[in-house]
């Protein structure tokens, strides 16, 4: 164990919404003494920031000049990540249904993806770091340690949101959840740069059927088997 934490390994998580990457990511994270990095938040960050400049996303020039200027930082807690916009914590307000919308087109733009990239191979250099998203296997780090494509179908991740929509209070339909999913994968899976795809090296999970406590040890001992290559 002391041997895995000290390898400072990248270990990488991709796959859709409410597929368990998280959720996941965190307790590996917990449990390995790693940083857990939640790129989605970064986009979503990036979505309320042209929200709040009211940028049109087709404004290329003023899009530049926003992203010349963001500044986005984490700060890693065991409790859990805070992500902070021009210095406010936005870590709430970028779970709302407008920045999830948003967030999956902003996505879409090559100069917001360059500089993400940029900044979680910079975050993730040194090691130690489990990241979740989309592309970490396929762009980010394609030489990474360890690569898991997560998946589940459709009812059981609509399912999970809307619990976890519930939890907080908020009373949304089983059904808008789904579709707001399917569309999400599409938008994420379709677009030309980076889509939301397996890594052919990637170990594919499917979480259907599975709870927290298996996911975590599914990564976990596969990780403590160390690298074979
Ligand atoms: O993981 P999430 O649902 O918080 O991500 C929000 C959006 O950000 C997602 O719809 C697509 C985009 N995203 C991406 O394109 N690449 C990543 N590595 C992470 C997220």
């Amino acid at each position: 164990m002391w041997d895995i934490m000290k390898k400072k390994y990248v270990i990488a998580i991709d796959g859709p919404g409410a597929s368990g990457k998280s959720t996941t990511a965190k307790a590996l994270a917990r449990k390995l003494k790693y940083i857990y990095i939640d790129t989605g938040a970064m986009y979503r960050a990036c979505a309320l920031c042209s929200l709040e400049n009211s940028i049109n996303l087709k404004d290329i020039p003023k899009l530049i000049t926003m992203l010349e200027n963001i500044d986005i930082k984490i700060l890693y807690s065991e409790k859990g990540n805070k992500i902070f916009l021009n210095g406010n914590d936005v870590s709430q307000r970028i779970r709302e249904a407008d920045i999830t919308k948003l967030s999956s087109e902003i996505a879409k733009i090559d100069i917001v993806r360059k500089k993400m990239v940029l900044l979680q191979r910079e975050i993730g250099k040194n090691g130690g770091v489990i990241m979740d998203g989309r592309d970490i296997g396929t762009v980010v780090f394609p030489n990474a340690d360890f690569k898991f494509f997560m998946i589940a179908n459709e009812k059981t991740r609509a399912l999970r949101r809307w619990k976890e929509a519930a939890k907080k209070g908020e009373n949304l339909s089983l059904k808008d959840i789904e579709k707001e999913l399917i569309w999400r994968d599409a938008n994420d899976t379709s677009r030309k740069i980076s889509p939301l795809k397996q890594a052919e090296d990637a170990i594919p999970v499917d979480t259907s059927n599975m709870t927290i406590d298996d996911q975590v040890e599914f990564l976990f001992k596969i990780i403590m088997r160390g690298k074979s290559a």
